[in-house]
C-alpha cells in the first residue's frame, strides 16, 4: 500500500508518500517539507492567515514534487491521509480539501488524521513498537502522557494546565532576543552556557499525578532577564542553558510519574516513545533514554526529523488507519480542536 500524506496544522507545507508492503515493509518514499520560517519570522510567530495562503500557494508543487519523489503517480496510490485537525483551521482546511479532491478524483480512500495521532504513531512507522507504550507527546501546542493502546485509542494520564514545553522554549527563546522557533535556538545556545549560573524553578516537580505547568518558569525566566538588565552572549547562553535544564527536568519527572502509573496498568516491558517537536531536543534525548533504562522501558524517539511537524507521519497513520477500515466520508469537517483522549479533554481542555 502507498499513501500520499498531508501536513498543513501549522507553518510547515508538508506532503510525503509512505509505502507498506510485504515485499518492502514499512518505508517513506518521500518526505518534503517547506518551512515558512521566513514569511513569518519578521511577526515573532505563526500569522494563521500568512500559513493558510503559503499553504494554498504551495501544496500543489510541493504533492507533484513528492511524487516525482517517489518515483510515483497518483494511479499507484491505495488512498490519501491530510492533517485533520487540530491545528490552524485555515490551513487544516487547505490539506483536507486536497486530499478530498484528490480522493474524489481517483477513487481513492480518503482519511482525515488527527494530527497529535500522527505524532503518536511516528514511532510505529521507525521502529516496531507494540501497543501498548508510554508516550510522552511534547510539541508546541501540546504537552501530554498518554498510554496509546491502539489506533484511535488513547488515554491521557498527564497534561499541562498552562503552557506546553515547547511554548516555553519559544517563548523564552523571544525573552532572550534568540528568535522564532525557539527551541532549536535554546538548544543550540545553551551547547555553550553554564546551567547553574541563573536559577530558575522546576514547577510542578515531586508533586503527585502526571500534570506539566510552564508558566511560572517562563515569568520566572522574564524576572531574570528583567534583573540582569541588559544580555551579553555568555548571559544569554547562560540563560538558555538554565532553561533547557529546567524544562528537561519537568519532562523527566512528569514522565517518572506516569511511568509508574503505566506500568500499574500495563505490567513492565514496555516502550517510552517520545514523540512532537521538543523531542527532537539534544539535551531530552539521552535524559529519557537513561530514565527509560531505570524504569525497564525500552526508549524509542523518531529521528529530529520526523520529530518537528512532517507528512511522513500523516501517512504513516493514514496507512495504520486503513489496514483497520477507518477511512472517514468526504464530508468531514477539519476541525480545530480535536483531543485524542475525549473524556479526559472534557475535564481539562489542554
Ligand atoms: O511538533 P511541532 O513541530 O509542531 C507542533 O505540532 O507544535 O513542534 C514545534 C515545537 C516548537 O515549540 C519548537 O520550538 C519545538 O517544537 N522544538 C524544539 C526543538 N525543535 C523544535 N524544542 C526544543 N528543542 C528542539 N531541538
Ligand atoms: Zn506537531
Amino acid at each position: 500500500m502507498l499513501v500520499l500524506g498531508i501536513e498543513t496544522s501549522c507553518d510547515e507545507t508538508a506532503a510525503a508518500v509512505v509505502e507498506d508492503s510485504a515485499a518492502a515493509g514499512k518505508r517513506i518514499r518521500a518526505s518534503l517539507v517547506l518551512s515558512q520560517l521566513a514569511e513569518h519570522r519578521p511577526y515573532g510567530g505563526v500569522v494563521p492567515e500568512i500559513a493558510a495562503r503559503a499553504h494554498l500557494d504551495h501544496l500543489d508543487g510541493l504533492i507533484a514534487r513528492a511524487l516525482a519523489a517517489a518515483n510515483i503517480g497518483l494511479s499507484d496510490l491505495g488512498g490519501v491521509a491530510a492533517t485533520g485537525g487540530p491545528g490552524l483551521i485555515g490551513g487544516v482546511m487547505v490539506g483536507v480539501m486536497e486530499a478530498k479532491a484528490i480522493a474524489y478524483a481517483r477513487a481513492l480512500p480518503f482519511v482525515a488524521v488527527n494530527h497529535l495521532e500522527g505524532h503518536a504513531l511516528s514511532a510505529r512507522l521507525t521502529d516496531d513498537v507494540a501497543f501498548p507504550y508510554l508516550l510522552l507527546l511534547v510539541s508546541g501546542g501540546h504537552c501530554q502522557l498518554l498510554a496509546v493502546e491502539g489506533v484511535g485509542r488513547y488515554r491521557r494520564l498527564g497534561t499541562t494546565i498552562d503552557d506546553a514545553a515547547g511554548e516555553c522554549f519559544d517563548k523564552g527563546a523571544k525573552l532572550l532576543g534568540l528568535g522564532y522557533p525557539g527551541g532549536p535556538a535554546i538548544e543550540q545556545a545553551a551547547r555553550t552556557g553554564d546551567a547553574a549560573r541563573f536559577p530558575l524553578p522546576r514547577p510542578m516537580i515531586g508533586r503527585p499525578g502526571c500534570d506539566f505547568s510552564f508558566s511560572g518558569l517562563k515569568t520566572a525566566l522574564a524576572e531574570t532577564v528583567r534583573r540582569a538588565g541588559s544580555l551579553d552572549d555568555r548571559a544569554r547562553a547562560d540563560l538558555a542553558a538554565a532553561l533547557q535544564a529546567a524544562i528537561v527536568d519537568c519532562l523527566l519527572d512528569r514522565t517518572a510519574q506516569a511511568a509508574a502509573r503505566f506500568n500499574a496498568q500495563h505490567g513492565r516491558g514496555h516502550a517510552l516513545v517520545a514523540a512532537g517537536g521538543v523531542a527532537a531536543n539534544a539535551a531530552l534525548r539521552p535524559r529519557l533514554t537513561q530514565l527509560a533504562t531505570e524504569l525497564n522501558f525500552r526508549f524509542v524517539a523518531p529521528p529530529p526529523a520526523l520529530c518537528t511537524d512532517n507528512a511522513a507521519m500523516i501517512g504513516w497513520a493514514g496507512i495504520e488507519r486503513l489496514k483497520l477500515g477507518f477511512a472517514d466520508a468526504l464530508d468531514f469537517a477539519p476541525r480545530p480542536r480535536w483531543p485524542l483522549d475525549p473524556t479526559a479533554a472534557s475535564a481539562r481542555p489542554r
